[in-house]
Protein backbone atom coordinates (compact mmCIF):
# COMPACT_ATOMS: atom_id res chain seq x y z
CA UNK A 1 0.00 0.00 0.00
CA UNK A 2 1.82 3.68 -0.79
CA UNK A 3 2.98 4.75 2.44
CA UNK A 4 1.57 8.47 2.71
CA UNK A 5 -1.34 10.14 3.03
CA UNK A 6 -2.06 12.89 0.02
CA UNK A 7 -4.48 15.87 0.66
CA UNK A 8 -6.33 17.20 -2.37
CA UNK A 9 -8.63 20.36 -1.81
CA UNK A 10 -11.54 20.69 -3.84
CA UNK A 11 -11.28 24.51 -5.41
CA UNK A 12 -15.60 24.02 -5.77
CA UNK A 13 -15.36 25.08 -2.28
CA UNK A 14 -14.23 28.63 -2.75
CA UNK A 15 -15.93 31.13 -5.06
CA UNK A 16 -13.26 29.94 -7.87
CA UNK A 17 -15.12 32.69 -10.60
CA UNK A 18 -13.59 35.24 -8.68
CA UNK A 19 -10.29 35.38 -9.33
CA UNK A 20 -8.73 36.84 -6.08
CA UNK A 21 -10.70 34.56 -4.25
CA UNK A 22 -9.32 31.32 -6.43
CA UNK A 23 -6.05 32.71 -6.71
CA UNK A 24 -5.20 33.22 -2.66
CA UNK A 25 -7.01 29.92 -2.06
CA UNK A 26 -4.69 27.95 -4.66
CA UNK A 27 -1.66 29.98 -2.58
CA UNK A 28 -2.93 29.38 0.38
CA UNK A 29 -3.36 25.13 -0.10
CA UNK A 30 0.45 25.51 -2.28
CA UNK A 31 2.48 26.76 1.16
CA UNK A 32 -0.52 24.53 3.62
CA UNK A 33 1.41 21.66 2.00
CA UNK A 34 -1.60 20.07 -0.33
CA UNK A 35 -0.44 17.64 -2.97
CA UNK A 36 -2.84 18.13 -5.65
CA UNK A 37 -5.55 20.41 -6.39
CA UNK A 38 -9.01 18.69 -6.86
CA UNK A 39 -11.26 20.44 -10.00
CA UNK A 40 -14.76 19.27 -9.78
CA UNK A 41 -15.89 19.15 -13.59
CA UNK A 42 -19.99 19.06 -13.58
CA UNK A 43 -21.87 19.00 -17.01
CA UNK A 44 -25.37 20.02 -15.87
CA UNK A 45 -26.36 16.05 -16.72
CA UNK A 46 -24.21 13.06 -14.74
CA UNK A 47 -25.23 15.57 -11.91
CA UNK A 48 -27.48 18.48 -11.98
CA UNK A 49 -24.47 21.26 -11.27
CA UNK A 50 -22.31 22.65 -13.81
CA UNK A 51 -18.81 24.05 -12.75
CA UNK A 52 -16.49 24.36 -15.74
CA UNK A 53 -14.64 23.06 -18.15
CA UNK A 54 -11.26 22.34 -19.19
CA UNK A 55 -10.49 26.04 -19.92
CA UNK A 56 -10.59 26.92 -16.18
CA UNK A 57 -8.43 23.58 -15.98
CA UNK A 58 -6.18 25.02 -18.22
CA UNK A 59 -5.68 28.42 -16.16
CA UNK A 60 -5.77 26.83 -13.00
CA UNK A 61 -2.60 24.78 -14.46
CA UNK A 62 -1.06 28.41 -14.95
CA UNK A 63 -1.40 29.97 -11.51
CA UNK A 64 -0.19 27.25 -9.50
CA UNK A 65 2.86 24.30 -9.06
CA UNK A 66 0.24 21.40 -7.57
CA UNK A 67 -0.10 18.54 -9.29
CA UNK A 68 -3.88 18.68 -11.01
CA UNK A 69 -6.84 16.30 -9.64
CA UNK A 70 -9.51 16.30 -12.24
CA UNK A 71 -13.01 14.70 -11.27
CA UNK A 72 -15.27 14.42 -14.96
CA UNK A 73 -18.67 14.29 -13.18
CA UNK A 74 -20.10 14.70 -16.89
CA UNK A 75 -21.80 11.77 -19.37
CA UNK A 76 -20.22 9.98 -22.28
CA UNK A 77 -16.49 11.45 -20.65
CA UNK A 78 -14.96 9.74 -23.52
CA UNK A 79 -15.68 12.51 -25.51
CA UNK A 80 -13.68 15.63 -23.41
CA UNK A 81 -11.12 13.14 -21.89
CA UNK A 82 -8.40 14.44 -24.48
CA UNK A 83 -9.53 18.12 -23.93
CA UNK A 84 -8.34 17.71 -20.02
CA UNK A 85 -5.39 15.71 -21.06
CA UNK A 86 -4.44 18.92 -22.69
CA UNK A 87 -5.10 21.22 -20.31
CA UNK A 88 -2.72 19.34 -18.37
CA UNK A 89 -4.78 17.04 -15.79
CA UNK A 90 -1.84 14.84 -13.81
CA UNK A 91 -4.74 12.38 -12.57
CA UNK A 92 -8.17 11.98 -14.88
CA UNK A 93 -10.81 10.30 -13.44
CA UNK A 94 -14.38 9.39 -14.95
CA UNK A 95 -17.74 8.27 -13.73
CA UNK A 96 -17.81 3.77 -13.93
CA UNK A 97 -21.52 4.80 -14.12
CA UNK A 98 -20.85 7.39 -17.10
CA UNK A 99 -19.72 5.40 -19.72
CA UNK A 100 -20.43 2.24 -21.82
CA UNK A 101 -16.50 1.33 -21.73
CA UNK A 102 -15.06 2.17 -19.02
CA UNK A 103 -12.06 -0.38 -19.85
CA UNK A 104 -10.67 1.81 -23.18
CA UNK A 105 -11.22 4.91 -21.85
CA UNK A 106 -9.04 3.62 -18.49
CA UNK A 107 -5.83 2.75 -21.13
CA UNK A 108 -6.24 5.44 -23.31
CA UNK A 109 -5.98 7.70 -20.28
CA UNK A 110 -2.67 5.79 -19.68
CA UNK A 111 -0.99 5.77 -23.14
CA UNK A 112 -0.80 9.69 -22.51
CA UNK A 113 0.82 9.42 -19.60
CA UNK A 114 -1.78 10.75 -17.36
CA UNK A 115 -3.18 8.82 -13.84
CA UNK A 116 -6.19 7.27 -14.73
CA UNK A 117 -8.98 7.63 -11.98
CA UNK A 118 -12.24 5.34 -11.43
CA UNK A 119 -14.94 6.85 -9.93
CA UNK A 120 -17.55 5.18 -8.41
CA UNK A 121 -20.45 6.60 -6.94
CA UNK A 122 -22.49 5.23 -3.83
CA UNK A 123 -24.74 3.27 -5.64
CA UNK A 124 -21.94 1.13 -7.52
CA UNK A 125 -20.48 -2.03 -5.00
CA UNK A 126 -16.88 -2.04 -5.26
CA UNK A 127 -16.97 -5.85 -6.59
CA UNK A 128 -18.38 -4.28 -10.26
CA UNK A 129 -14.62 -2.98 -10.48
CA UNK A 130 -13.12 -6.17 -9.13
CA UNK A 131 -12.46 -7.14 -13.42
CA UNK A 132 -10.45 -3.83 -14.46
CA UNK A 133 -8.54 -3.70 -10.65
CA UNK A 134 -7.15 -7.52 -11.37
CA UNK A 135 -5.76 -6.04 -15.15
CA UNK A 136 -4.12 -3.12 -13.56
CA UNK A 137 -5.92 -1.02 -15.89
CA UNK A 138 -6.95 1.64 -12.66
CA UNK A 139 -3.88 3.98 -11.25
CA UNK A 140 -6.56 5.56 -8.83
CA UNK A 141 -9.53 4.56 -7.35
CA UNK A 142 -12.13 7.63 -6.58
CA UNK A 143 -14.72 6.11 -3.69
CA UNK A 144 -17.07 8.87 -3.23
CA UNK A 145 -17.95 9.59 0.27
CA UNK A 146 -21.22 11.30 -0.84
CA UNK A 147 -23.69 11.70 -4.22
CA UNK A 148 -21.32 13.80 -7.09
CA UNK A 149 -23.10 17.18 -7.06
CA UNK A 150 -22.02 19.32 -4.53
CA UNK A 151 -19.06 20.26 -1.54
CA UNK A 152 -20.55 20.69 2.03
CA UNK A 153 -22.75 17.39 2.17
CA UNK A 154 -22.66 14.75 5.26
CA UNK A 155 -20.26 11.91 4.75
CA UNK A 156 -22.46 8.63 3.66
CA UNK A 157 -21.02 5.96 6.65
CA UNK A 158 -21.06 3.04 3.90
CA UNK A 159 -18.43 4.61 1.87
CA UNK A 160 -15.92 3.91 4.78
CA UNK A 161 -16.71 -0.17 4.25
CA UNK A 162 -16.38 0.38 0.69
CA UNK A 163 -13.00 1.92 0.92
CA UNK A 164 -11.98 -1.48 2.75
CA UNK A 165 -13.20 -3.86 0.33
CA UNK A 166 -11.89 -1.40 -2.89
CA UNK A 167 -8.23 -1.76 -0.62
CA UNK A 168 -9.09 -5.57 0.16
CA UNK A 169 -9.38 -6.57 -3.64
CA UNK A 170 -6.52 -4.28 -4.63
CA UNK A 171 -3.34 -4.01 -2.16
CA UNK A 172 -1.19 -1.54 -4.16
CA UNK A 173 -3.70 0.95 -6.21
CA UNK A 174 -4.44 4.38 -4.66
CA UNK A 175 -7.62 5.14 -3.14
CA UNK A 176 -9.19 8.45 -3.29
CA UNK A 177 -12.06 9.38 -0.77
CA UNK A 178 -14.06 12.11 -1.95
CA UNK A 179 -17.06 13.89 -0.26
CA UNK A 180 -17.37 14.19 3.13
CA UNK A 181 -13.81 13.76 4.30
CA UNK A 182 -13.27 15.75 7.91
CA UNK A 183 -10.97 15.74 10.61
CA UNK A 184 -13.27 13.21 12.38
CA UNK A 185 -13.71 10.77 9.84
CA UNK A 186 -10.09 11.10 8.11
CA UNK A 187 -8.26 8.78 10.46
CA UNK A 188 -10.37 5.68 9.77
CA UNK A 189 -10.68 6.81 6.39
CA UNK A 190 -6.99 6.32 6.36
CA UNK A 191 -6.58 3.42 8.27
CA UNK A 192 -8.60 1.52 6.16
CA UNK A 193 -6.60 2.43 3.16
CA UNK A 194 -7.40 5.40 1.92
CA UNK A 195 -4.48 7.59 0.69
CA UNK A 196 -5.71 10.54 -1.19
CA UNK A 197 -8.11 12.29 1.08
CA UNK A 198 -10.39 15.32 -0.86
CA UNK A 199 -11.56 17.94 1.26
CA UNK A 200 -13.54 20.60 -0.10
CA UNK A 201 -15.40 22.49 3.26
CA UNK A 202 -13.30 21.06 5.72
CA UNK A 203 -9.89 22.46 4.13
CA UNK A 204 -11.52 26.25 2.95
CA UNK A 205 -13.67 26.14 5.81
CA UNK A 206 -10.94 25.89 8.67
CA UNK A 207 -9.17 29.01 10.58
CA UNK A 208 -5.36 27.64 9.64
CA UNK A 209 -5.69 25.78 6.34
CA UNK A 210 -2.03 24.50 6.67
CA UNK A 211 -2.93 22.48 10.15
CA UNK A 212 -5.72 21.17 8.72
CA UNK A 213 -3.77 19.76 5.90
CA UNK A 214 -1.28 18.55 8.07
CA UNK A 215 -4.02 16.69 10.41
CA UNK A 216 -5.65 15.18 7.32
CA UNK A 217 -2.27 13.92 6.14
CA UNK A 218 -2.01 12.46 10.21
CA UNK A 219 1.10 10.76 11.39
CA UNK A 220 0.82 7.37 10.06
CA UNK A 221 3.85 7.50 7.91
CA UNK A 222 6.17 7.45 10.84
CA UNK A 223 4.46 3.78 11.78
CA UNK A 224 4.80 2.63 8.34
CA UNK A 225 9.01 3.86 8.21
CA UNK A 226 9.43 2.04 11.86
CA UNK A 227 8.13 -1.25 10.88
CA UNK A 228 10.73 -0.97 7.64
C1 LIG B 1 -18.73 16.26 -4.91
C2 LIG B 1 -17.29 16.55 -5.25
C3 LIG B 1 -16.37 16.70 -4.08
C4 LIG B 1 -16.72 17.82 -3.15
C5 LIG B 1 -15.94 17.72 -1.88
O1 LIG B 1 -19.44 15.98 -6.07
O2 LIG B 1 -16.78 15.51 -6.04
O3 LIG B 1 -15.06 16.84 -4.55
O4 LIG B 1 -16.48 19.07 -3.72
O5 LIG B 1 -16.37 18.72 -1.00
P1 LIG B 1 -16.56 18.41 0.55
O6 LIG B 1 -15.23 17.98 1.09
O7 LIG B 1 -17.03 19.71 1.12
O8 LIG B 1 -17.58 17.31 0.67
ZN1 LIG C 1 -14.62 15.47 -6.56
Amino acid sequence: MPLFTRVSPSIIAVDYKNPDILNKALEDIEEGGANFVHLDVMDGKFVKNKTFDHEFVDYVKNHTTLLLDVHLMVENPEKVVDDYIEAGADVLHFHYEATKNPEALLKHIKSKNVLAGLAISPSTPAFKIKDLLNRNLVDVVLVMGVEPGASGQTFIPGSAEKVAEVRELDKSVYIEIDGGVNLKNSKVLRKLGANILVSGSCVFESRNVSKTIRALKGRDWRIHMHSL
